[in-house]
């Protein structure tokens, strides 16, 4: 598949492990990692939950395809993206322009029982996060299969047994 970028892009809903994946991905390849969120948050100076806070969702997913746009430059780095970057059309052909796209899924329950560890997800803060977290992934399920390459699912395996099958997958 002809692609401008060859980074490697993690997508997938939180809890899916985009960012423990894309740690080992990085160490066992020596790539370069990015991660949209952490570009963001030292754009602003502020936590994610800051910017929601104080800025708006809207102004977070601004900065996501500004983040995209600046990883364009570089060449063979491991990307790490938001669970929502997916949202956007222009995000979507941006990911798509970085690499081969990896989908990181995992099924319901393993998926909530990951983003429970972690309450500080700006989007859950809701009176049933359950819920919430149910009716995300649902609008958002069709649109990392249509952005992904390749889909992984890592309900079952640690973190470097995802990072190592995803390394199979895109060298052949
Ligand atoms: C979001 C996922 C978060 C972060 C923000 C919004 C989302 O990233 O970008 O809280 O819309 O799914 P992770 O997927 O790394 O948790």
């Amino acid at each position: 598949m002809n692609k401008p970028g060859n980074s490697i892009v993690l997508i997938g809903f939180m809890g899916a492990g985009k960012s423990s994946v894309g740690r080992s991905l990085a160490r066992i390849t020596g790539l370069p990692r990015f991660d949209t969120d952490e570009m963001i948050a030292i754009r602003f100076g502020a936590t994610i939950h800051e910017i929601f806070e104080n800025h708006g969702e809207n102004a977070f997913r601004v900065a996501e395809t500004e983040a995209l746009r600046e990883l364009r430059g570089k060449q063979g780095t491991i990307v790490v993206a938001g669970g929502g970057i997916i949202l956007s059309p222009e995000n979507r052909q941006l990911v798509r322009e970085l690499g081969q796209v990896v989908h990181l899924s995992a099924n319901e329950e393993t998926l909530f029982r990951r983003i429970s560890r972690r309450p500080t997800r700006p989007l859950l803060r809701t009176e049933n996060p359950r819920a919430t977290a149910t009716a995300l992934l649902e609008v958002r399920l069709p649109l990392y299969r249509e952005v992904a390459d390749v889909e992984v699912d890592t309900s079952l395996l640690t973190h470097e047994e995802v990072a190592r099958k995803i390394l199979e997958l895109v060298e052949s």
